[in-house]
């Protein structure tokens, strides 16, 4: 059985830009810098999520293998009246193969945990892998955060058939992490992925949880992205920040491509 650490499964770091940079040049370098990080990867795949005005960058006309493009919401039809919606054709026409679904700055605007469902259902059925992403906003000591984690999966992945669910991705991004200078400790995140792990079991069977790459995020760093690899049994990372800066980048993929893969 192929699982997230067989050796023919790549690693995932995924880059999401945000909204940024401001313009199309910018864009462009950004776009040149990563594809050139993301060359020649031989146990990792880098995935660039621009915002979508920068999807047909010239940057991206010839990429290697080893990067794939992505985004970071879609709205879950595929065309029609919806005035300012961007669609899975377009997103899909555009070579995007990934979409990052309920991401915490979403969410913070209302997106709630039956349209990321909708949303995740609605890319698997286009043939493009939803990058699901579920966290607490604080973490107590006597560990409630993990029912509302449990919560967040059975609502955010409802309606998933077994089927699909190997084509799924699972992002833990714990809310109070992302953009804060301080990240998770991987040991800890072990025992959340290893909960989250147990989660999908549940929902889909063992076999097929071990197929569900599960990514780590929030203040991801070259300094810590190795210890999170080696001790938090994450299959990958989801970048913020050091996602548009060339040294965290490339630190970043150094980290992927070197540190060996534990198994879960
Ligand atoms: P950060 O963001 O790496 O800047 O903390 C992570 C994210 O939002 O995915």
């Amino acid at each position: 059985m192929q699982t997230p650490t067989s050796p023919q499964v790549k690693r995932l770091v995924v880059a999401n830009w945000k909204m940024n940079p401001e313009t199309k040049k910018e864009a462009e370098m950004l776009a040149r810098m990563s594809v050139k990080i993301g060359t020649g990867l031989k146990r990792s795949e880098l995935v660039i999520c621009p915002p979508f005005p920068f999807l047909g960058l010239s940057a991206y006309m010839r990429m290697p293998k080893s990067i794939s493009l992505g985004v970071q919401d879609v709205y879950p039809e595929r065309a029609g009246a919806r005035t300012g919606e961007v669609s899975l054709s377009m997103v899909k026409d555009m070579k995007a193969r990934y979409v990052i679904v309920g991401h915490s700055e979403r969410r913070a605007g209302g997106e709630t945990d039956a349209l990321v469902s909708k949303k995740a259902r609605a890319v698997i059925a286009a043939g493009m892998r939803p990058i699901v992403c579920v966290g607490e906003t604080s973490r107590d000591g006597d560990a409630k955060y993990l029912r509302i984690l449990r919560e967040q999966l059975l609502e955010s992945l409802a309606g998933i058939s077994k089927n699909n669910a190997s084509t799924l991705i699972v992002a833990y991004e714990p809310v109070w992490a992302v953009g804060a200078s301080v990240a998770d400790d991987p040991h800890e995140t072990a025992e959340t992925i290893l909960f989250i792990r147990k989660t999908l079991a549940d929902m889909f069977s063992e076999r097929i949880a071990l197929t569900i790459p599960i990514l780590y995020g929030g203040a991801v760093s070259d300094k810590n992205a190795a210890a999170f690899l080696a001790h938090a049994g994450v299959q990958g990372l989801l970048l913020g920040r050091s996602g548009r800066d060339s040294k965290q980048l490339a630190g970043i993929i150094k980290a992927s491509e070197l540190t060996p893969f534990p198994q879960i």
